[in-house]
């Protein structure tokens, strides 16, 4: 009798066992669930915000999730084809040194594509924000050969890390 009982508390055991098992394999599955959505999410966002008119994005609270010290991570993807220190010259890619508050296209010396320069405006925070998003796609027909960065940590880092590569920088909004 005592034997069957132990037969009959291992297999209880066994049960509990599997069950804990299917559990918190559920529990890793709902874990990773809302994480993928949340990824879906900030891209049709940056799209998006790509067609909205410069003026209707919050560039505020967009520059509130930057981070000077992760923008500078973010520009050694930029680095092969720009220069940002003062006096750096031109490389693939136009000097940067000051480069927001400065019309688009202004470097003495650089060969600009015919799209940049009669694109127009300056380079500010809204446009410089809607430039790196999709390079391309902002202004078509640009020589720069960059992908763009879809997330806006990012852009708003690498925003403030050019900012500050400069002797009049912008005020933050
Ligand atoms: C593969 C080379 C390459 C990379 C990488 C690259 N750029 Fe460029 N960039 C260019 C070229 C070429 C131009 C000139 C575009 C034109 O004339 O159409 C340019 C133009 C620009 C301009 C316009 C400057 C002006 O004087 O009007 C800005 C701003 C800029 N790039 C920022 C960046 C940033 C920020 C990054 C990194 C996130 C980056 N670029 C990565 C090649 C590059």
């Amino acid at each position: 009798m005592k034997f069957l009982n132990q037969i009959i508390a291992a297999i209880v055991l066994t049960f509990v066992i599997i069950l804990g098992i299917n559990k918190s394999s559920d529990y890793i599955y709902k874990v990773e669930a809302p994480k993928a959505v949340f990824n879906v999410e900030t891209k049709i966002v940056s799209d998006d915000t790509l067609k909205k008119e410069t003026g209707s994005i919050d560039i505020k609270a967009l520059l509130a999730m930057g981070d000077v010290d992760h923008g500078k991570k973010v520009f050694s993807a930029c680095k092969s084809c720009h220069s940002i220190k003062e006096g750096g010259g031109n490389k693939i890619g136009p000097a940067l040194w000051a480069v927001l508050g400065r019309p688009l296209g202004a470097v003495e010396g650089y060969k600009y594509s015919k799209a940049l320069v009669e694109f127009g405006g300056e380079w500010n925070f809204e446009t410089m924000n809607l430039f790196l998003i999709k390079p391309k796609k902002y202004i078509s027909g640009t020589k720069m050969s960059y992908a763009g960065l879809k997330s806006e940590k990012d852009r708003a880092s690498v925003i403030l890390y050019l900012n500050q590569y400069s002797s009049n920088p912008l005020q933050l909004p």
